[in-house]
């Protein structure tokens, strides 16, 4: 099963339509794109919940870690840079956090809010080696910019 980004985008419009809650939105963007690509083996959120420092919020799949602070890992790279993280072999990344050591590769996604601030980051992992593209970042930029910055 691969991911079709405009009916995911459609469905998580709809489903997220007038909520403005950050939990509800991410638990529900988290579930819909886990589900949509076999590439995808860990998927969810950190959310920056004091300065320098991630905590885990709404995934799915097996146990993420429970803080992540910015100058650690994928995750904390996305937060201090605002950049994405396309990581096609976590082994080759100095500092990774292996919360699974099935994890091959990893794309992490800065999630700003309407001010520009970073809120969270978003993180698929997966078993497969390279498994992500940069059509996989773009598409998933757009629809948290549609989500969390409008
Ligand atoms: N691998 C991530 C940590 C988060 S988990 O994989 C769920 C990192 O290096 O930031």
């Amino acid at each position: 099963m691969k991911v079709d980004y405009d009916t995911l985008a459609k469905t998580i419009a709809a489903l997220t339509d007038g909520e403005s809650d950050q939990i509800a939105l991410m638990a529900t963007i988290a579930c819909e794109v886990h589900h949509s690509d076999d590439r995808f083996d860990w998927t969810g959120f950190y959310r920056v919940t004091e300065p320098e420092l991630l905590k885990i919020g709404p995934y799915q799949g097996g146990h993420g870690c429970l803080l992540i602070p910015f100058d650690r890992g994928v995750c904390g790279a996305a937060a201090r840079t605002g950049k994405v993280q396309l990581v096609a072999d976590v082994e080759a990344f100095p500092g990774h956090i292996a919360c699974a050591s099935s994890t091959r590769s990893e794309l992490v996604v800065p999630v700003q809010n309407s001010e520009g601030d970073i809120i969270a980051v978003f993180d698929i992992d997966s078993d497969q080696p390279d498994a992500f593209t940069e059509q996989d970042a773009r598409s998933l930029d757009l629809i948290l910019k549609d989500v969390f910055a409008r």
